[in-house]
């Protein structure tokens, strides 16, 4: 059956009031009310929630394709880091960059996800590590958000990597966490972050920097089980976290405590497939908990140069044998919620009408193309 798993309504009409979805069913049953309205022909089309990219780190510094190029020579993602490339190299370029030039880059970025159809893009720091560039990291998140038609939710990132000079532990109570309450006292943050692994920071460095954020009443996720297991997964769940993300790692018993924390599960399939990774993210496990999987893009120069949401969606399938209905269940409803954003990414009475309309007759399409962008028109909190 055509759409199946979608909650698909054929013949649809969608009626809205400002920036709200006042109702949504049957063409034929639309209350006489709106009746008047202005309308927008679907042409056939289909109509989605807009969609969410719930994890990127699209303002940076710089590109890394040398090291791009030492992997198809055989060095592994950790070994360059390792060496005193990877984040830490963008660090520097982020840090020399002028406000402006990152602004002006990262739009771009945003640029290209708003027409793919996207209503709300994650932006996190972590490439300053220093209180100056990570303040203007987020600055520049913030901006993006005045600047064009979408809403940017920013996460602090300041527990990414070790600065060049300094230990662990020393960074996390010296710079990371002033760095976060600086942040939060400008209102730039709305979620913090930290990389859990073996190459950045443990699960005491990071419960150091969570329990800060409890404290500040900010919501935490966590990178954690990308290359390794170190418990990051049950350290996010401990803290109620909005998500985990990677997770290639992730054991059933971490997919349990995932679900019962209430956590998604965020994959990052352009980060598999840039490192090669061959372990995959529990998807069975995370089906037989039931824990939301969301689907990003983790837009980043290092593991992640991936420029398209559509894309992360159809390796989501390819790689990790998502269902397309999983996958956009994955970058719309279950993304708003790995941001905790409840007012949209489904279409529903009272949620924000951020939708998008497709050239395609079948929901899968979007996941079955590769490099084919079929969006028609975008719109956002009610307008076109
Ligand atoms: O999500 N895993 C850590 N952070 C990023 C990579 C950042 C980088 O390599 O610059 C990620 O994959
Ligand atoms: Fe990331």
């Amino acid at each position: 059956m055509l759409g199946a798993g979608y909650g698909l309504i054929e013949r649809a009409a969608i009626a809205l009031e400002g920036e709200r979805i006042a109702w949504v069913g049957e063409e034929a049953e639309l209350p006489v009310e709106f009746a008047g309205a202005e309308r927008v022909d679907g042409q056939g089309g289909v109509v989605t929630p807009a969609l969410i990219d719930c994890h990127t780190h699209v303002v940076h510094g710089g590109q890394r394709a040398r090291e791009f190029e030492m992997r198809l020579e055989g060095a592994s993602y950790e070994q360059i880091a390792r060496a005193g490339g990877g984040i830490v190299s963008t660090v520097a370029a982020t840090r020399d960059a002028e406000f402006d030039d990152l602004l002006a880059r990262a739009l771009t970025r945003v640029d290209a996800l708003i027409a793919e159809g996207i209503a709300v893009i994650e932006v996190k720091s972590g490439y300053g590590l220093d209180l100056e560039t990570e303040l203007k990291m987020l600055r520049v998140a913030r901006a993006l958000g005045e600047d064009r038609p979408v809403r940017i939710v920013t996460t602090f990132l300041g527990a990414h990597a070790v600065p060049k000079g300094m230990q662990a532990d020393a960074y996390i109570d010296e710079v990371c966490i002033p760095a976060l309450e600086a942040a939060h006292a400008e209102g730039l943050v709305d979620a913090v972050d930290g990389f859990c692994e073996g190459i950045a920071f443990d699960t005491v460095q990071i419960g150091r920097v969570f329990d800060r954020a409890r404290a500040l009443g900010l919501p935490v996720k966590l990178h954690a089980e990308q290359l390794s297991n170190i418990g990051g997964t049950k350290l996010a769940a401990d803290y109620g976290a909005l998500s985990a993300d990677h997770v290639e790692y992730a054991t059933d018993a971490d997919a349990h405590a995932l679900a019962a924390s209430g956590s998604v599960a965020v994959l990052l399939p352009g980060a598999f497939y840039t490192l090669h990774e061959t372990r995959k993210p529990p998807i069975a496990a995370f089906r037989k908990h039931g824990v939301p999987m969301a689907v990003a893009t983790d837009w980043n120069p290092g593991s992640s140069p991936m420029g398209s949401l559509l894309l992360a969606m159809n390796m989501a399938c390819t790689l990790f044998a998502l269902t397309p209905a999983e996958a956009l269940a994955g970058t719309t409803r279950d993304a708003a919620r790995a941001l905790g954003l409840e007012d949209r990414g489904v279409i529903a009475p009272g949620k924000r009408a951020d939708l998008a309309i497709w050239d395609i007759s079948d929901p899968a399409e979007l996941s079955y193309g590769i490099g084919i962008n079929p969006l028609r028109t975008r719109i956002y909190g009610g307008r076109p």
